[in-house]
């Protein structure tokens, strides 16, 4: 056996960066949940360990060090299916090399071209200012409006979305 390791394999090192970045943390079945429903929208970054894959003696699953996990709106109150950012983060030793750019991108790409998505949406914290500038400066996201007292601590969020049906 030398089997590369599913993204399910990875959930529990995902689970720890969430835990590490930032304090809005999920159940694992959430987790479970993406995967199982929109198994195109969620991407890792990962690094190789030393000596191979999971699955044998004295190898290990490669560590986690970025992910974002992404969904369908699954009840949109506009009525037009889109994407949703659940959550981002990098570890702090592998930031500003352009992991989150590329994550989005890639989830971006696959909410329109698997599920023709109309725009992809999110939610981020007003203070947050490395995120709102990869959102609005890098990606092209919009604010769309303040959501007072998102977040469970009683800060705003800013809730933005990026248009997607030049990608369909
Ligand atoms: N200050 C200002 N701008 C920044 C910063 C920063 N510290 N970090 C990233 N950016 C912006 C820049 O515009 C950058 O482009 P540039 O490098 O060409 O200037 C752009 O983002 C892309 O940077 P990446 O290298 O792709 O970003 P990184 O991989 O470092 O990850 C992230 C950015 C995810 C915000 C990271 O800092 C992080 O994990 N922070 C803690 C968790 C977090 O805040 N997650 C987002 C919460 S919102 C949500 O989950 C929907």
């Amino acid at each position: 056996l030398s089997s590369y390791p599913s993204y399910i394999d990875l959930l529990p090192s995902i689970q720890t960066c969430n835990i590490t970045n930032l304090p809005e943390n999920y159940f694992l079945k959430y987790y479970l949940y993406h995967a199982l429903t929109w198994p195109q929208l969620s991407f890792v970054a990962v690094v190789r360990p030393k000596n191979g894959y999971a699955a044998g003696p004295g190898k290990e699953y490669p560590k986690v060090v970025g992910y974002v996990l992404a969904k369908m709106e699954e009840e949109p109150t506009d009525g037009l299916a889109h994407g949703h950012i659940t959550s981002l983060s990098v570890m702090r030793t592998h930031r500003r090399l352009g992991i989150a750019e590329r994550l989005m991108r890639m989830s971006q790409r696959a909410m329109a071209e698997s599920h023709r998505a109309n725009y992809a949406s999110l939610h981020v914290r007003m203070s947050n200012t490395a995120a709102l500038h990869l959102y609005r400066d890098t990606l092209g996201f919009e604010v769309e409006k303040v959501e007072s007292k998102y977040y469970a601590d009683g800060e705003d969020a800013y809730a933005m979305k990026m248009d997607l049906r030049s990608m369909w």
